[in-house]
Order: C-alpha cells, then sequence, then structure tokens
C-alpha cells in the first residue's frame, strides 16, 4: 500500500473540484486514493483516475484505490451489492482496499441496527473472494473489535484507518494494530491544525513555535512535518486538498526523516481528543470511542 494517500472527504464546492484535485495528485506522484460512499464523490474521483490513465501518467494497476462501505449496508448480503454500487460510479473492476467504515450499522433513517460488525467483515470476505476487492479492513474500530475480528474470522483486516494527527497520538491503538501486522491509515492527519465544525483551540497551530523549528531545520513547512511525523510513526496520512499548490507540498516529504526526539516533541501536543467522535452513536452497542 503506498504509504501517502490522497483525502477526498470534503464540501459540496469540494466534491465539484475533486476530478481536477484526483488528477492534480496523481501528477505530483500521489498513487494511493481515498474516497468512500458518504463522501458523495466516488464518480468525480473515478472522473480524475480515468482522465490520469487517458493521459499516459498512469496505468490503473499502479494506482491504489481505497473505497469504503457506509454504516446502513452491514448485512452480510448488502455488502457486495454495496460495492457493486461504488464500482459502478468510480468506473472501476475492482478497489485496492475496501474499509467497513465504522462498526456502527444504521439503518437508512441513521438510527441504530442491531448487526454485529463480524456478520458485516463475513460479507467484506464474500467481496473479498469475488475479487471485487483486493484487500479489506476495517475503519474506526477499536483494538478489542479488532482481536475479536481477528479470532472470529478467516481474513484478517489489512488495515484500521483511525484518526491520529498531534492532538490525537493513539499510542495504544497503533502499537496494538503494529503488533497484529494490520496497517494504521491516519485521517484528519492535521487535527485542529485546521478549522473544523468542532473548535479546539489546544496547540499547535501551523505557527507553532515548536513544529517550526523543526520545520525550519528541514527546509520545509510545519504542514509538512506533520505529515512525516504520521510516516516516520509507521501509518500512512491521508491529507486532503483540492488546492494545487497544497497538494505538492503534502507529497514533497519523502527527501527527510524525523529523528525519535522530534517524534517525540509531537507526541507532547497529544490531548486525545477527536475532530470525529462520532458522538450522535455513542449509545451503540459497537460505538468505538470508548477504549482504545
Ligand atoms: N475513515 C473515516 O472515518 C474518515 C474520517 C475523516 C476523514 N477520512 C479521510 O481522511 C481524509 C483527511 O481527513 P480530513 O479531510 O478530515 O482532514 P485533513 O486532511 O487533516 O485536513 C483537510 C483540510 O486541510 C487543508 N489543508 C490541506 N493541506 C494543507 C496544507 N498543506 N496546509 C494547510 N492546510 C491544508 C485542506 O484545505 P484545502 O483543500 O483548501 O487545501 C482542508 O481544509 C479525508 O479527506 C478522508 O479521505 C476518513
Amino acid at each position: 500500500m503506498p504509504i501517502l494517500a490522497l483525502g477526498t472527504a470534503g464540501s459540496k464546492d469540494d466534491i465539484s473540484r475533486m476530478r481536477q484535485a484526483v488528477y492534480w495528485a496523481i501528477e505530483a506522484g500521489y498513487r494511493h486514493i481515498d474516497t468512500a460512499e458518504l463522501y458523495r464523490d466516488e464518480e468525480e474521483v473515478g472522473l480524475g483516475i480515468a482522465d490520469a490513465i487517458k493521459k499516459g501518467l498512469v496505468t490503473r494497476e499502479e494506482l491504489f484505490v481505497t473505497t469504503k462501505l457506509w454504516n446502513n449496508h452491514h448485512a452480510r448480503s448488502a455488502v457486495i451489492p454495496a460495492l457493486q454500487e461504488s464500482l459502478k460510479r468510480l468506473g472501476l473492476n475492482y478497489v485496492d482496499l475496501y474499509l467497513v467504515h465504522s462498526p456502527i450499522a444504521v439503518k437508512d433513517d441513521g438510527t441504530a441496527e442491531d448487526i454485529d460488525y463480524s456478520e458485516t467483515w463475513r460479507g467484506m470476505e464474500d467481496a473479498k473472494k469475488r475479487g471485487l476487492a483486493k484487500s479489506i479492513g476495517v475503519s474506526n474500530f477499536n483494538s478489542e473489535q479488532i482481536a475479536r475480528i481477528i479470532k472470529e474470522c478467516e481474513v484478517k483486516p489489512a488495515v484500521n484507518q483511525i484518526e491520529v494527527n498531534p492532538t490525537l497520538s493513539q499510542e495504544p491503538l497503533v502499537a496494538y494494530c503494529r503488533s497484529v501486522e494490520v496497517a494504521v491509515m491516519s485521517y484528519s492527519p492535521f487535527g485542529f491544525m485546521v478549522s473544523r465544525r468542532k473548535h479546539d483551540s489546544s496547540p499547535p497551530r501551523f505557527d507553532d513555535p515548536e513544529l517550526t523549528k523543526i520545520a525550519q531545520k528541514y527546509g520545509k513547512n510545519t504542514s509538512q512535518i506533520v505529515l512525516r511525523y504520521l510516516i516516520d510513526r509507521g501509518t500512512t496520512p491521508i491529507p486532503k486538498s483540492t488546492n494545487k499548490d497544497r497538494i505538492i507540498q503534502n507529497i514533497d516529504i519523502f527527501d527527510f526523516s524525523l529523528t525519535d526526539e522530534e517524534i517525540a516533541t509531537i507526541k507532547k501536543f497529544n490531548k486525545n481528543t477527536r475532530v470525529l467522535d462520532l458522538i450522535e452513536w455513542k449509545d451503540h452497542a459497537y460505538y468505538p470511542f470508548n477504549k482504545p
């Protein structure tokens, strides 16, 4: 799996810019694109990929495309049809990685549904067996939920995609995933350094003095330092941008690496605060964020 992915979740305006953003990203060297049914941009992502292939920038085989099963298709029998719909929108025959977006099953109206995520996982295994997804994984699962899947199911999750950034270092969960060889993808890599619906004023900001000092040492900016921090911790960050300059900046991080001391400095910003807390489902039987 390429260790940096373009994130594509965004506003309505972002969706309209996503075809171009994906093309710029591939042009800049990204080989991994992260989308989801939830983001309503699979069509634009697929068009950006098709443009890049048509222009001869890459072949399909050189790309790694990740998409996700939304929470209202958790019944085993619903997984393959949901993936087939995603593939139709993407204009692809297969995805490289298909993730269960969260362990929380809901009905179409968003209210809780009583479907065990291990049943959903059987559907994911079916999709892999059919060749519709080369690999399968999970997102927003805690360590107990992953342990249960590993114990009960046939195919181990390849990935757990979770929020990791300076104010949410997730050290226990990242360590657990490493111990069972489940790769971690880090979403919302900039955490509260960028403006969010929910506000948190904890440091760092992009002009943070400690990050700036590290950035100056390497001739980089602080956003690049944060992405490198996530890579040097062995995770795959997924920065989202629809801005050409920032798309280019965000991949220009492979000519340096941080020292253990610098990684420790950034880890100190941890406050265990989440950009995405799924709080509307906090009473759901499988709400994942009560435990590491
Ligand atoms: N599995 C899940 O449940 C889950 C949840 C959330 C996110 N994700 C995935 O992870 C991706 C990233 O997460 P995210 O979108 O929440 O947050 P993010 O990538 O941490 O932040 C995106 C924001 O940062 C800005 N930005 C990008 N590069 C920048 C730079 N170099 N300097 C300053 N600002 C910069 C972007 O604006 P511009 O576009 O204007 O550059 C955008 O406003 C998503 O797009 C999605 O693919 C997955």
